[in-house]
């Protein structure tokens, strides 16, 4: 349901931009089919996207229910998670002293652009009568960069407080050993990024409301698979495409590098959601709720491919000259960030199968929209971090630029 156009081209400019994101929430939330999908996402959803809680300025507090699982015997149950340990507390690495921080970021320096060109395809601003002169283009690419950047910093703080919720409620005990490691993995994440956004970009964006609904709604969550479900399936699905198309179109240095450490770890957190659930959901939910989990998945799927629109960005450059739905489609059609999509369901979608939520019953569904051609991708537990990367640039660890 968008915003009949013609209505809200009677409108008052001021006005315009705040009745069509009504209009888009609404059509988020007639979307959803499944009731029990609704009542999950639903409270989280008035929150970030009409009450906006994630932009006041002040820290939110999220009240969580799960219940903290204990085992007094401290069973080896899980092999694939008690190897995934071992290699995450060898894996480890330090922001502080691993990353080249003494790198010049210049974010306006067109030899070593923080995304390439072709990132965007000015010709749709062009043709809405908005001419950006070789300098401003730099700065909407900065703009963008920045913008990513921040949601991602935002996403790791989810993923640190879900890893640490996660790690008190699962049942397998070499579950939190690992889920220890990965506790500490995030809180690096959050440093690094924050760092880098503040030392080297001098931006912080605020978090976008798309994915505060989808934090909100799992910190609430008392189920711990569905917090799994929804961070280290969807969240990290969604962050190591993001990170890993970043990786492949930036040529800024201490970002690339940085990315490819972070993609290490992420590779390891998607893998171990993957055993975890796959292990949960084929032995120990019911059909009922299994389907439950199918339809989540799914509409979370649909809320990241079509939503992250970088609305930050619109409001900080072209309110009031462009109108919220020309600026969708301009997101929608900027190469880059087609790419950036392609990447993230090539990943996502092969592990919702493995993990037993992509069945005959929800594959029309993906068909319909465009996805079936990832049905038969390679899932997280069958790809090595190193085959990740070197599926990415081919090229071997980039020691040339390591940290003084
Ligand atoms: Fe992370
Ligand atoms: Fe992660």
């Amino acid at each position: 349901m968008q915003a009949p156009q013609r209505l809200v081209n009677l409108l008052p400019s001021s006005m315009r931009s705040q009745v069509d994101s009504w209009f888009e929430t609404l059509e988020i939330f007639t979307e959803i089919r499944d009731p029990r999908v609704l009542r999950a996402l639903g409270p989280a959803g008035v929150r970030g996207l009409l009450l906006k809680r994630g932009k006041q300025g002040t820290p939110t507090e999220m009240p969580a229910k799960h219940s903290a699982y204990f085992d007094w015997t401290y069973p080896s149950d899980q092999p694939e998670m008690a190897e995934l340990y071992r290699r995450a507390k060898t894996g480890q690495w330090n922001a502080d002293t691993d990353l080249p921080w003494h790198v010049d970021v210049d974010p306006l320096n067109p030899e070593v652009p923080l995304l390439p060109e072709n990132f965007i395809d000015f010709s749709g601003l062009d043709a809405k009568g908005i001419h950006l002169d070789a300098e401003e283009k730099l700065k909407l690419r900065y703009s963008l960069c920045a913008w990513m950047l921040s949601q991602f910093l935002h996403g790791e703080q989810g993923a640190l407080f879900a890893a640490a919720q996660v790690t008190e409620a699962v049942q397998f005990f070499d579950g939190k050993l690992y889920g220890a490691t990965q506790v500490m993995d995030e809180g690096r994440h959050v440093e690094a990024f924050s760092r880098y956004l503040d030392e080297k970009l001098n931006r912080l964006y605020q978090i976008n409301d798309n994915l505060f609904v989808i934090v909100d709604s799992l910190m609430g969550d008392g189920r711990w698979d569905m917090k799994f479900l929804g961070m280290q399936i969807m969240v990290e699905g969604l962050a190591l495409g993001a990170f890993s198309t970043l990786y492949q179109e930036t040529q800024e240095p201490l970002l690339k590098y940085l990315l490819r450490m972070v993609i290490q770890d992420e590779a390891r957190h998607v893998h171990y959601g993957v055993v975890a659930l796959r292990e949960h959901i084929n032995h120990h939910l019911s059909e009922s709720e299994r389907q439950e989990r199918e339809d989540w998945a799914y509409e979370v799927a649909l809320l990241m491919r079509n939503r992250f629109m970088a609305y930050e960005v619109y409001e900080e450059w072209f309110e009031g000259r462009l109108s919220r739905a020309d600026w969708r489609t301009f997101v929608m059609q900027a190469p880059g960030m087609q790419r950036f999509r392609r990447v993230m369901f090539s990943r996502l979608v092969p592990n919702l199968r493995e993990i037993g939520l992509l069945s005959p019953r929800i594959m029309p569904h993906y068909e319909r929209v465009g996805l079936a051609q990832y049905f038969d991708g390679a899932s997280a537990d069958e790809l090595t971090a190193e085959q990740l990367i070197s599926g990415l640039d081919g090229t071997a660890p980039p020691t040339a630029i390591a940290a003084e």
